[in-house]
């Protein structure tokens, strides 16, 4: 992911050791463009993965209880279902905790492989759980799971299981998820099996408040992405200034989370200035919703066959159990792609 060159075209003032060049990268490209965009992966500094923690035991947040509520009341069957000796993949591990649930049931597992790309959070996280369960070796991967990283499994396909909660596919567009599932399961292999967490639609209400809560612990993670280059990009954003907006869009079935300026305003990153309208928003996140049927039909047209879905009983929420069975040929590896 480094990119010394692109980062040295650009003029770039003294740095200090760890500013990272993807970074300033990607926030140049995103505020050069008419539709000011933010990657979201960006969120995920250290103040970001504790704010994020955060969020996910918010009142308004269900999505997280919901998916552990799920997963509990069927442990025994998604064990009994997965088998035994089992290398267990986690993409985006943040605090690893939902993972305790699956380790608790799975029957011997060979290893758990968590792969994150908050470093530090990733270490501090796979240190306890490797004091917590002595017995299954640890082995993180310190890494963003949308690019390719080194991954080898003992047990071949039939012997892995990627862990996928949250409603994280939710933050990629279909088009983005479907061409991310194939590329997972041509990494692991037909017969490797994918365990995922995706929110289902519902009253818009309900939605938008579970990214809107009222103690503003969502206003204050997508405001830190502003901080956060002010940190480390020498960014000059008045952090008072810009606003908070999340909204569920219905024509895309998605929330949508925004930074909205509140006045006419110019900020600089790394000396370069950015323009802004009083209104115009920076587009930070999406989070696509979807029915069940919806996400077996987005998740068959990459590869993967559903052998189970698990939902609560409202519903609000749903885990998939998947099995890949080949690559379909549009998103196929063409010799030179
Ligand atoms: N995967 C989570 C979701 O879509 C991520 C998330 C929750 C999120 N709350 C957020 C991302 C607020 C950005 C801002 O529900």
């Amino acid at each position: 992911m480094t990119d010394g060159t692109a980062s040295r075209r650009i003029a770039m003032p003294a740095s200090g050791p760890d500013r990272d060049a993807g970074f300033l990268k990607d926030v140049l490209d995103g505020l050069g463009r008419p539709v000011k965009t933010l990657p979201a992966k960006h969120f995920y500094d250290q103040r970001g993965s504790r704010l994020f923690d955060r969020i996910c035991e918010l009142e308004e947040y269900y999505p997280t209880r919901t998916e552990t509520a799920i997963l509990t009341r069927h442990a025994g069957d998604i064990a009994e279902r997965i088998g035994r000796g089992v290398t267990l993949l986690e993409l985006g591990s943040g605090s690893s905790v939902k993972v305790r649930l699956l380790l608790d049931v799975l029957d011997q597992p060979a290893a758990y492989v968590p792969v994150d790309i908050s470093g530090a959070h990733l270490e501090a996280s796979a240190a306890r759980l490797a004091a917590d369960y002595p017995e299954i070796p640890v082995s993180p991967i310190h890494a963003d799971y949308n690019q390719a990283f080194p991954l080898s499994v003992k047990g071949g396909p039939e012997r892995t299981l990627a862990f996928f909660p949250g409603s994280t596919i939710g933050n990629f567009s279909p088009e983005e998820a479907r061409a991310f599932l194939a590329r997972l399961g041509r990494q692991l292999g037909p017969g490797s099996r994918l365990l995922i967490g995706v929110d289902l639609k519902k009253d818009v209400a309900r939605l938008e408040a579970a990214y809107d809560d009222a103690a503003g612990v969502t206003a204050a993670f997508n405001l830190n992405l502003l901080e956060r280059i002010n940190r480390e990009l020498d960014g000059t954003f008045d952090i008072a200034a810009f606003a908070h907006r999340a909204f569920y869009n219905g024509d895309l079935g998605r929330i949508e989370m925004h930074l909205e300026s509140l006045r006419p305003q110019t900020a600089l990153v790394a000396g370069v200035p950015f323009r802004f309208q009083a209104g115009e928003t920076i587009h930070t996140e999406v989070s696509h919703k979807y029915t069940v049927e919806e996400f077996r039909s987005l998740g068959r047209d990459a590869g993967w066959l559903a052998d189970e879905t698990w939902t609560d009983g409202e519903p609000l929420f749903s885990i998939h159990l998947l099995t890949f069975q080949a690559p379909p040929s549009r998103f196929r590896r063409t010799s030179g792609a």
